[in-house]
């Protein structure tokens, strides 16, 4: 794995915020898809967001009073200040923790969450690792707890080089809103520090970790978003 898989991320948020205003990676479909779950949620949730970014999408998928509890965390200064920002509104306890992914679930209370929710940040660890975000994760969920996965995932059989070649065959031909330079960035970006699983590996490490209810929400290209509860 890259040794700094953020360097993109942190030097500006700028590049990704375009990615997200322009819909390059299907947030739209993917947060009304995730919307319509937990619309049959209780109504107050504990969330806890790994890899947090902007949490532009908590706005998208809760309504202000579905929000009992936010923790966020990502290894981005520059994003958890917009993301407290974006989070405002809910007028609920926030806390924002700029921190690795692994460390702050390792620590997080047991049986303390309603929703482990991370979108397009659990690529970016190696395989033992995301093992250890299915483990934990069941650790810190309550009895009907649920995580609610959003990824880029390689197809059934891909090869990693193959996806690599694909989608940034796509970002440099259909992200034509970005800059030369900045879909240059994107690419050595996905090249270095991307390592997406298929969703059947996704699988096996939800299952190893007791979670016997896998459910795709929505799949666009290589976005998908999952379900998984005990
Ligand atoms: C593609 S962005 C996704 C942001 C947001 N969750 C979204 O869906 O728009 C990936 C985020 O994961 C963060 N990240 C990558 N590795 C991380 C780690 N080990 N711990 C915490 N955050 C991490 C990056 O800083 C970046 O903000």
């Amino acid at each position: 794995m890259s040794k700094n898989p953020i360097t993109i991320f942190r030097k500006t948020w700028g590049t990704y915020q375009k990615v997200i205003s322009h819909n390059l990676m299907y947030h739209r479909e993917i947060t009304a898809a995730v919307a319509t779950l937990l619309k049959s949620r209780p109504s107050s949730l504990r969330l806890l967001d790994l890899g947090c970014g902007d949490a532009s999408h908590v706005s998208k998928i809760l309504k202000p009073g579905q929000l009992a509890e936010y923790c966020g965390c990502d290894l981005s200064p520059y994003a958890l200040d917009v993301a407290r920002i974006n989070l405002e509104p809910f007028g609920s306890p926030v806390t924002m923790i700029c921190r690795d992914m692994l460390a702050v679930l390792r620590e997080a209370p047991a049986n303390h969450f309603d929703i482990v929710y991370s979108s397009y940040a659990l690529h970016h660890l190696n395989t033992d690792d995301k093992q250890t975000f299915f483990t934990e994760s069941r650790r810190v969920l309550r009895e009907n707890g649920g995580i609610i996965l959003v990824d880029v995932m390689r197809d059934e059989g891909q090869e990693r080089p193959e996806y690599l070649d694909g989608y940034n065959g796509t970002v440099r031909v259909e992200w034509d809103v970005l800059t030369r330079d900045e879909r240059d960035k994107v690419q050595k970006h996905i090249r270095n520090c991307d390592f997406p699983e298929s969703p059947s590996t996704l699988r096996k490490l939800a299952r190893n970790a007791g979670f016997k209810n896998c459910r795709k929400l929505e799949k666009r290209t290589w976005h998908e978003a999952w379900c998984f509860e005990a």
